[in-house]
């Protein structure tokens, strides 16, 4: 006898365990299936994000800056350091246990909302009448409605799979036990950047291979220069316009041959080499084609504006359907499918997703980039803000970057707002609050802002717009 439930969620990342949640807070009885696995084998709640995602890297992220603040910018605050040392060992340990609790933390929630938790893969079995049959590793359960939240995979680069060991993923890139002294890395997209930054602060000698003739195409051109100009004088070596060619992994490492931006034929040899060239949407072991799930031609579910799929009762969430592959994405997504099945109208605004790389500096956005506005023939203004002219980041020492505001010409309406700084993650929450309720430039220019904070530069990229800076 198949259990029954009125919503059952098959995956447990950011999409899954917040829809399951939410799902349960409006009064349905929600089953979540998860299949990843710890070390031990145990359930390890919160997908790619929890355990190889957003949490250990940025938590190595953390740690990888501690060292290089000890070793390098200490000592101008007058504090000497003597003997630093690296324990790769126990940074990675720390990395364990926080992502552990994070994992026990989505446990604590499923039972505090009565989410019926099952550890196994989650696949259709067959409709039934008034929904689905889900087997949940041996386990039958009938649902009335389901969230597919399956997530997504590293691609690899032809002919060169995955090894973790020599060849590293996501996966093995937040597990390499000793700094290698070479490291190359294939595509400087966010997980480039990241880990790029992460295993270059702990002292390897990084090289990052890129596809593309321009360095961060999706952001802000006027944003990426800077934040190049900063990953060249910390060394971060990022090579554009290559073309890899074969890849050979051996004892002694890996060796890539590739054509450089010229067409000179190249080779780099490194001890390891993380492949960070996007992610492909997860379907593996659903049972898609066997209900007649609608796959698209990169293997992502076919969804609607409301992520509702073709097959009735049947919504996807999250890496696995269209849309940016972010954690807070698919969350929203979450919440926004568990209210519409509660008969409420959901919404996730897509033009009001940050973006956020965790470089140091980090750079983060929201809205329209000043090439995308000049594509499409917009008249706009454009302000910008020097974080050297911020006492508080003067007083931190750590003046790189920028706030850059982009406006609606006619009606000041903010357009983009663009970052490249100290803490640009947390500053551009103000950007998507006031891009959620249309406000302008001019509102945010009229806004007292605590001082001295970083946020300043923010009120002062806005007053930028009309060009009346005050500090700069
Ligand atoms: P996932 O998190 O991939 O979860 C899917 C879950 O479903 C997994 O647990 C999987 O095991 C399970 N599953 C799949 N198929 C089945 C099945 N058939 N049965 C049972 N279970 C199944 N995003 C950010 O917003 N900020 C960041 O800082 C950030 N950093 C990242 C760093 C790295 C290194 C990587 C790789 C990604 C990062 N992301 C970040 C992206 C983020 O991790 C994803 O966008 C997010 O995890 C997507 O959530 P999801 O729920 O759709 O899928
Ligand atoms: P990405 O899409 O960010 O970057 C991939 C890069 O690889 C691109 O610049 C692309 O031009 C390049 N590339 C592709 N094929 C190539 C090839 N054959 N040779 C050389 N270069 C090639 O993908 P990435 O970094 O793998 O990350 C995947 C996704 O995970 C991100 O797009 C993002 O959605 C998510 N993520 C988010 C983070 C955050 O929010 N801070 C952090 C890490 C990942």
């Amino acid at each position: 006898m198949s259990q029954q439930f009125d919503v059952i969620v098959i995956g447990g990342g950011p999409g899954g365990y917040i829809a399951a949640i939410r799902a349960a807070q409006l009064g349905f009885k929600v089953a979540c299936i998860d299949e990843w696995k710890n070390a031990k084998g145990g359930a390890a709640l919160g997908g790619t994000c929890t355990n190889v995602g957003c949490i250990p890297s940025k938590a190595l992220l953390q740690s990888s800056e501690h060292y290089e603040h000890a070793g390098k910018h200490f000592a101008e605050h007058g504090i000497e350091v003597k003997g630093l040392s690296l324990d790769v060992g126990q940074m990675l340990k720390r990395k364990d246990q926080v992502v552990e609790q994070n994992n026990k933390g989505i446990e604590f929630l499923f039972k505090k909302n009565k989410v019926a938790f099952f550890h196994g893969r989650g696949s259709f079995v067959k409709a039934v009448e008034g929904g689905y049959e889900i087997k949940a590793g041996e386990e039958s359960l009938v649902g009335k409605q389901v969230i597919v939240a399956t997530g997504s995979n590293a691609r690899a680069l032809p002919g060169a799979p995955f090894d973790e060991e020599n060849i590293l993923s996501n996966d093995g890139a937040l597990r390499v036990g000793a700094v290698p002294k070479k490291l190359g890395l294939i595509g400087s997209g966010v997980i480039g950047l990241e880990m790029g930054s992460v295993w270059r602060r702990l002292g390897a000698e990084v090289t990052i291979l890129e596809g593309l003739p321009t360095f961060l195409g999706a952001v802000d051109e006027q944003i990426a220069k800077e934040a190049k100009k900063a990953f060249d004088k910390q060394g971060l070596k990022i090579e554009l316009g290559v073309k890899v060619g074969e890849v050979k992994s051996g004892k002694k490492g890996v060796s890539i041959a590739y054509a450089n931006a010229k067409g000179e034929a190249q080779t780099l040899e490194v001890d390891k080499l993380i492949v960070s060239i996007g992610r492909v949407p997860n379907t593996i072991g659903l049972n898609a084609e066997g209900v007649g799930l609608q796959l698209d031609e990169r293997g992502a579910i076919v969804v609607d504006g409301d992520c509702r799929t073709n097959l009735p009762g049947v919504w996807a969430v999250g890496d696995v359907v269209r849309g940016p592959m972010l954690a807070h994405k698919a969350e929203e997504e979450g919440v926004a499918v568990a209210e519409r099945i509660a008969g409420q109208h959901g919404h996730v605004n897509f033009n009001t997703i940050p973006w956020v790389i965790y470089t140091s500096p980090e750079i983060a956005w929201v809205g329209e980039t000043e090439q995308q506005l000049k594509a499409r023939g917009a008249a706009y203004k454009a302000g910008t803000f020097p974080f050297m002219a911020n006492g508080r980041a003067r007083a931190l020492g750590d003046t790189t970057g920028m706030v850059k505001f982009l406006a609606d010409a006619a009606t000041d309406e903010i357009l983009g707002v663009h970052i490249v700084g100290p803490m640009a993650s947390e500053l551009i929450s103000e950007a998507v609050v006031a891009m959620e309720f249309k406000a302008s430039s001019e509102d945010i220019a009229r806004i007292c802002h605590a001082h001295p904070s970083l946020s300043e530069a923010t009120k002062e990229a806005a007053l930028a717009v009309d060009k009346r800076t005050l500090n700069f």
